[in-house]
């Protein structure tokens, strides 16, 4: 008789974002008067930038014609592309890292949630609580993360590392030694970030325990800060541990074109194995590329042009950031995130747990956020609000809250 993944049973509700959604409908259905603000689900608002248009369009009409036109992409994704990246993302950076170590896909989202893929069942995994639940829920759906603990709201095969108010919301190198550890700077969801410093500690610890570590570094066009690290690679040794992750979604805008990247140095091995094979495998078996359009737009943004229009669009968000800080601040909230990063990590008011405050919010105020529990259970009496609202519309959120 047939039966379905028992792995899948195993998780829990739907998919945060999916919930918020299905909530926020709910609410709007019944009060279709109230003009509602999301500032939920991390998405983007501002147009594509000009020079992506230009080469979307220009795409466009490769397409039409016959000595233009492409079919299928590369499995690594287009040279062009490849090269633009290697030259403008790492090159420029002092980091070693060549075109065909980049392998293109339609998204970070994507990639954080398959590259588990090339890793034994086996293998220990460590993430930041709170987290991106997708790095939990697909180690869930690969049967690694074992069994859910209803009263700590923890999977009993993973190894949480706490991000707090008292360790500034950066996790501690774990005890137990995880064979995969996902990291996220600047992070999603509390916004924070580490040193440079910082960094090559994890590093360190990974080569010396043989771990890998998988770097998501989608928000790395959010740091404002010296001596914060746009990339894993700029540490020592990282060509030996780490995989990383980019998304053109919250520099360029691409949430809805989707494309990003994944990193994967040639002299990665564990096990004996290359991981840069086993993916490459995968890609070439699972995947047909992210389509010719969408590749030529992502290039795009690699020029002095391109990059001073994302540099604009970010420091729109990051207007919006500070507004939240500032305002939120000075109305007596304890707020943190929004310096290198597009998402501000607040701590409830009168100790509400994150729901109920989700929920007061959504009616008080009709300003919709993300409950921090959601993030994982140190998220919990936390709440995350993004600066990826219209301008207007971020002034308008923070003023209702105030004046709750
Ligand atoms: C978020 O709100 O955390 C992000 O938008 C989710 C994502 O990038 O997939």
């Amino acid at each position: 008789m047939i039966s379905v993944n028992e792995d899948y049973l195993k998780l829990r509700g739907s998919y945060l974002f999916s919930e918020i959604g299905k909530r926020v409908n709910a609410y709007a259905a019944a009060h279709p008067e109230k003009s509602i603000i999301r500032l939920g689900i991390g998405d983007v608002t501002r147009p594509l930038p000009p020079v992506v248009i230009d080469a979307l369009h220009k795409a466009v009409d490769e397409m039409a014609n016959e000595d233009t036109f492409r079919g299928y992409a590369p499995d690594l994704g287009y040279e062009f592309l490849r090269s633009a990246i290697a030259e403008w993302d790492y090159k420029k950076r002092g980091c070693d890292i060549s075109p065909d170590e980049i392998f293109v896909s339609d998204g970070a989202k994507s990639d954080s949630g398959n590259i588990q893929e090339i890793f034994g069942r086996g293998c220990k995994v460590a993430v930041c609580d709170p987290v991106y639940p997708v790095y939990v829920d697909t180690n869930v759906m690969s049967g690694r993360a074992g069994t859910y603990i209803e009263e700590t709201g923890m999977w009993d095969n993973i190894i949480y590392m706490p991000c707090t108010k008292d360790n500034g919301f950066a996790p501690c190198l774990p005890k137990e030694v995880p064979d995969l550890i996902y990291l996220c700077f600047p992070n999603n969801p509390t916004g924070a970030t580490i040193t440079k410093s910082e960094l090559q500690k994890w590093v360190d610890y990974a080569n010396k325990n043989g771990s890998v570590i998988l770097y998501d570094a989608a928000y790395e066009a959010y740091i404002t800060e010296e001596d914060v690290p746009h990339s894993i690679y700029e540490c020592e040794g990282a060509r030996e541990c780490a995989i990383e992750l980019h998304s053109f979604s919250k520099n360029a805008g691409f949430t809805g074109l989707r494309l990003g990247y994944t990193v994967i140095p040639k002299s990665l091995v564990r096990d004996g194995v290359m991981l840069h094979s086993l993916w490459a495998r995968r890609h070439g078996t699972k995947y047909n590329g992210a389509p010719y359009i969408v590749q030529r737009a992502g290039e795009a943004i690699y020029s002095e042009e391109g990059q001073a229009q994302i540099k604009e669009t970010v420091d729109y968000y990051m207007r919006n950031a500070r507004i939240i800080l500032k305002g939120l601040h000075g109305a007596g909230y304890e707020v943190s995130g929004g310096v290198n990063a597009p998402y501000i990590w607040m701590k409830t008011p009168f100790k509400l747990k994150s729901w109920d405050y989700f929920d007061s919010l959504l009616s008080q105020a009709n300003v919709v956020g993300t409950p921090g529990v959601g993030f994982g259970p140190s998220g919990e009496g936390y709440f995350r609000l993004t600066a990826f609202g219209k301008y207007e519309n971020t002034v308008m959120a923070i003023n209702r809250i105030r004046s709750i």
